[in-house]
């Protein structure tokens, strides 16, 4: 083959150069006595051309080709393309292979839909635009090795083949052959033995690992997708925060070319949820939530008996363009969180309108327009709410949802932050019992350690989220290492000592000789390349994903098996449901 250079890399430089090059064909322009195609391999396209194409073997879109010709500087160069200052004067042409008129275009503007690109995966990612998307998933890893190599990590793999866990449900089962009725499981995380990995003293941990989880699909979740998983040994939170930040910058720098400024913000939980109605806060733009609970101290209306958490946002000069259709738009996002709807105050020339208006008098009214500094053409909208959860959440969609309508969202901006102090419990409703919030080896913080026995929900952990322009990139905690707190965590989560010994016991007993201080935290590199790349499909940075019944449109996994292999499982199937 003797190829001599990758066609992306061509430069004015190398004007008079013989070349020879290989790839797929990709635009074809003929006109009659003069002929002009793109030559695409895995670096880029660069523009070939004759002017007797009778002598060369005819061609079509995406035939494999090998071409020898002379670099030359174009008259009109092409600022769009890398390679667009030259092209290559055809001299010899051999066609490898044929190829089949692919169903789709094959260039980043394509008019496929999502399953036919996912039906022909290996088409779609001949397109540049999904290239370099894998190309810029391949150098988060690459970076993610060396950076963490420098700082003395280890790179330790953990089986795929585990033990199912007691918080289960997520979980993707495997049968075993040689032992009928029981069951391995895929790991969700590596959680347990990146922590046995510390309690066996090897005190920093890294690993690109595979995890999966058989939950409903969102545009940033995949059934299978991949941590950057770190564990590390005597550091305190702030170490490791530092330490990460390290690693956001070079990705940033190397793969987005964008400088962020370190030390990142740290944002409390509850200042979050107060403010931005989110545990992931979008803070590009304002739009706060406002408590207006104290202004409508008072105020006659129905709506508030029993839900004392009033909170609203103030959309700036919207007032005029808010219509019954932006309304009913509205009152649907707000049913998605068990809200009736929202309330409005429009505030106008002469006074307030809006659907609330005609419930406040003019002491309220003007307490409320002086407190929030309203001016004419303002907008509030607002709920109530028996649940400080619900009430905030709720809103948290809303600024979102006018963030986007309005457009307030500049483009290529990232904004990172880390989000802590994050509750250890949250209360079963209506049970003397709570869940943990991370899992039930989270430390709680040492302050609050006298909280345990007296206000459970007011703990808050060593936990921390990576926040970048309203994605959770990344989380993780410090973990117990103490035997006695690890053990009052497992009371409050209602967990006897029998569970404990069934569920964790062989994990738990690890700890019982000699367990170093530890923490650890685990990047999303889907979410982390979705981000870098612009995208907000996760499918777009993996090489073959799942569509969002999590089937692939290729293989057609999962399929029904046939039932010789089932009968070696010693498994029945109830029903059978075969596309
Ligand atoms: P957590 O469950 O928060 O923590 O996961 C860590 C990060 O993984 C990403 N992520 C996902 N990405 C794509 N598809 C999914 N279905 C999906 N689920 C999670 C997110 C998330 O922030 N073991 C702990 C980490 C630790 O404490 O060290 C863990 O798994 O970006």
């Amino acid at each position: 083959m003797k190829r001599s250079i990758y066609n992306g890399l061509l430069r004015k430089e190398h004007a008079g150069q013989k070349v020879t090059l290989a790839g797929w064909v990709a635009t074809r322009r003929n006109l009659g006595s003069l002929l002009f195609f793109d030559l695409r391999d895995s670096t880029g396209i660069v523009q070939v051309f004759t002017d007797h194409p009778d002598d060369f073997p005819d061609i079509r879109s995406e035939y494999v080709v090998k071409v020898v010709g002379t670099v030359r500087l174009k008259d009109k160069p092409n600022p769009a393309l890398a390679t667009g200052e030259v092209e290559i004067v055809l001299e010899e042409m051999e066609v490898l292979n044929k190829a089949k008129n692919p169903p789709f275009i094959i260039a980043d503007k394509t008019d496929a839909l999502e399953d036919t690109r996912l039906a022909l995966r290996y088409l779609d990612l001949r397109r540049p635009c999904m290239l370099n998307k894998l190309k810029a998933r391949a150098k988060v890893c690459k970076i993610f090795r060396e950076y963490f190599d420098e700082n003395g990590f280890l790179e330790i793999e953990t089986p795929i083949l585990n033990l199912s866990s007691p918080e289960g449900a997520k979980e993707y089962l495997v049968p075993s052959r040689l032992r009928h009725g029981a069951f391995y499981a895929l790991p969700q995380s590596p959680q347990l033995w990146k922590q046995l990995l510390m309690c066996a003293g090897t005190e920093r941990y890294y690993q690109v690992a595979r995890c999966f989880r058989d939950e409903d699909l969102r545009a940033d979740r995949q059934p299978e997708f991949t941590q950057l998983d770190l564990e590390m040994s005597f550091l305190d939170q702030e170490e490791i925060l530092t330490l990460m930040e390290g690693f956001l910058k070079r990705i940033f720098k190397e793969v987005a070319g964008v400088d962020i400024v370190t030390p990142l913000p740290r944002m409390k939980f509850w200042d979050a949820m107060d403010n931005y109605g989110s545990d992931k806060p979008d803070t590009r733009f304002g739009l706060l939530l406002r408590d207006l609970s104290s202004y409508m101290e008072g105020v006659e209306f129905n709506g508030f008996e029993g839900n004392p958490f009033i909170k609203g946002i103030v959309i700036e000069g919207e007032a005029p363009s808010f219509s019954r259709k932006v309304l009913d738009e509205v009152t649907m996002e707000m049913r998605k969180f068990g809200l009736k709807g929202v309330l409005s105050i429009k505030v106008e020339k002469d006074g307030l309108g809006g659907s609330f208006a005609k419930f406040l008098d003019e002491e309220h009214a003007s307490r409320l327009v002086n407190g929030l500094s309203l001016k004419e053409g303002d907008l509030l909208l607002f709920a109530a709410s028996d649940s400080r959860r619900h009430i905030d959440t709720a809103l948290g969609a809303l600024r979102l949802f006018f963030a986007n309508r309005l457009g307030l969202i500049k483009p290529n901006t990232y904004d990172l932050l880390w989000v802590v102090d994050f509750p250890m419990f949250d209360k079963v409703e209506g049970e003397d019992r709570y869940t943990a919030e991370h899992h039930p080896f989270t430390r709680p913080k040492d302050e609050d350690l006298p909280y345990l026995d007296s206000d459970p929900e007011r703990v808050l952990a060593y936990a921390y989220d990576i926040v970048i322009n309203g994605y959770e990139a990344g989380g993780g905690t410090l973990r117990i290492y103490d035997h006695d707190i690890q053990w009052k965590i497992f009371r409050l989560l209602g967990l006897s000592e029998e569970q404990v010994a069934e569920k964790f016991g062989w994990f738990i007993d690890a700890f019982s000789y000699g367990a170093p201080p530890h923490g650890g935290l685990a990047f999303g590199l889907e979410r982390l390349c979705m981000i870098l790349t612009g995208t907000e499909n996760i499918r777009d940075v993996i090489a073959f994903p799942k569509n969002l019944n999590a089937a692939d449109p290729l293989s057609k996994a999962p399929r029904v098996v046939d039932p010789k292999q089932l009968e070696d499982l010693a498994i029945m199937v109830k029903e059978e449901e075969e596309k």
